[in-house]
């Protein structure tokens, strides 16, 4: 059986949080302890360059971030541990992916349009203070994934979009250089805790300053706790389960039971200073023992930086640099003395063909769309009957797309070119039954 690769990177531009522990380590190390799956866990430092311009703390962090992973029970002879600058083929995978991404897509990144919006706000210009980094971000992590064929990438909700703009790209270069080159990843977010919230009860995350760091001396992981914002209920009162961050944090670390008992609590109206009490004792007693291999860890940087760099060496060897060799190959970057081939050759015989799907929708009207496996060529509007649309499907086998049918309209990004090839890719497949 092949295994099931799962891959994941935390960009390395702060101090681990309990948020990248409940949503990222923890379940990524428990994913690699499954039979059959093979892991993936990097250091997103490239990343962490699109907003820190700090180089101690890209430094600081980065150190910080790979014992957390170490503390927490990593084992590098048992996964992939890497930081993303030491494999060279990870960028240049991005310049290729790069040249294929539809621009309008990265348009609508949440992150990037989330700057705009903010800019124009403030009655800015729209891409003030915006690298271009930012803006490409999404594709640097789509190279992350795609390069070494990620079946399951393991994030959180804000990072479903990323997975979506990776499966897009790659059924682009799939389309336009055979199908094949790359799987095609999926998200994985851990159903019942994706994402943590923060002291203050939004998500916790660094740019809100909400953060719990992972390996607080215990008096400071009091503390913080013991700031979590509650409401005004008094001892004795019911307290509500549902909203409270206090709650939602002790069921990212208790069983099944423990929650259950401690909702019962909350029922009862225990009082705020007992329930942090109880949360503090919970979460300390799973962290406990990391911290201190996590100290120790810190205290040798330089055999952290041994294991990075023996772990990016047996990966590029493995899978990154025959690749690599593998795409340049398939998008022309080719030794001139060798016999041209066309664009797809890497294309096995028996490529799906695209087709049309027809359907009706919930308005009562019928429908159809082009589609090449997942990837939507042509979408219709509605039509009256089955058989109207079923018309309007025969004139499209048989002439080419008219970009100024206004009944038909091509998919996100699709480009008219890329739809008369799948056309024609449908007629030369009739004509040779
Ligand atoms: N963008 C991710 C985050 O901020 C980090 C990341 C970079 C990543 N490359 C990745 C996550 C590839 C998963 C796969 O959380």
């Amino acid at each position: 059986m092949t295994p099931t690769r799962v891959l994941t990177g935390i960009t390395t531009s702060g101090t681990p949080h309990l948020g990248n522990y409940v949503g990222a380590i923890r379940p990524a190390l428990a994913a690699s302890r499954r039979p059959g799956v093979e892991s993936f866990y990097f250091l997103a430092d490239y990343h962490a360059l699109v907003k820190v311009h700090e180089p101690a703390r890209v430094q600081r962090s980065t150190l910080e971030i790979a014992a957390a992973w170490l503390a927490c029970g990593l084992d590098p002879a048992q996964v992939w541990f890497y930081r993303q600058s030491d494999v060279p083929e990870i960028p240049e995978l991005t310049w290729l992916l790069t040249c294929i991404a539809g621009k309008g897509l990265l348009n609508r990144a949440h992150a990037y349009k989330a700057a705009v919006d903010r800019n124009r706000g403030e009655g800015e210009d729209d891409d003030t203070g915006i690298n271009a980094g930012l803006f490409m971000y999404p594709v640097l992590m789509a190279a992350d994934i795609l390069l070494f064929d990620a079946n399951q990438v393991p994030v959180g909700r804000d990072q479903v979009q990323h997975i979506e703009m990776a499966r897009d790209f790659a059924q682009r270069f799939n389309h336009l250089y055979g199908e094949g080159h790359f799987v095609l990843p999926e998200a994985v977010i851990e159903a019942q805790v994706a994402t943590l919230p923060g002291l203050d009860g939004r998500k916790m995350s660094k740019s809100y300053d909400n953060t719990i760091p992972l390996f607080a001396p215990r008096e400071q992981l009091k503390k913080l706790i013991y700031s979590i914002v509650t409401d005004s209920r008094a001892p004795g009162e019911a307290k509500d389960t549902e909203g409270s961050a206090l709650f939602q944090l002790y069921q990212a670390f208790a069983s099944a039971q423990e929650t259950d008992a401690m909702r019962q609590a909350f029922a009862d109206g225990i009082g705020w200073g007992e329930a942090k009490q109880r949360l503090f004792e919970r979460i300390d007693s799973e962290v406990a023992p990391m911290r201190e291999r996590y100290e120790a860890l810190v205290a040798h940087p330089e055999t952290i930086e041994q294991q990075l760099r023996d772990g990016a060496r047996r990966l590029r060897e493995r899978y990154a640099v025959p690749r690599l060799r593998a795409l340049r190959e398939a998008v022309g970057l080719r030794d001139l003395g060798a016999r041209a081939s066309g664009a797809k050759a890497g294309k096995p015989a028996s490529a799906p063909l695209p087709v049309f799907k027809q359907y009706r929708e919930a308005d009562g009207k019928f429908y159809f769309k082009l589609v090449d496996g997942e990837h939507v060529l042509l979408q219709s509007t509605g039509f009256d009957s089955p058989k109207d649309a079923g018309a309007r499907i025969a004139a499209l086998k048989r002439g080419a797309f008219d970009a100024a049918d206004a009944s038909v309209v091509p998919g996100n990004d699709v480009g008219v070119d890329e739809i008369d090839a799948a056309l024609s890719a449908l007629r030369a497949a009739a004509e040779a039954k």
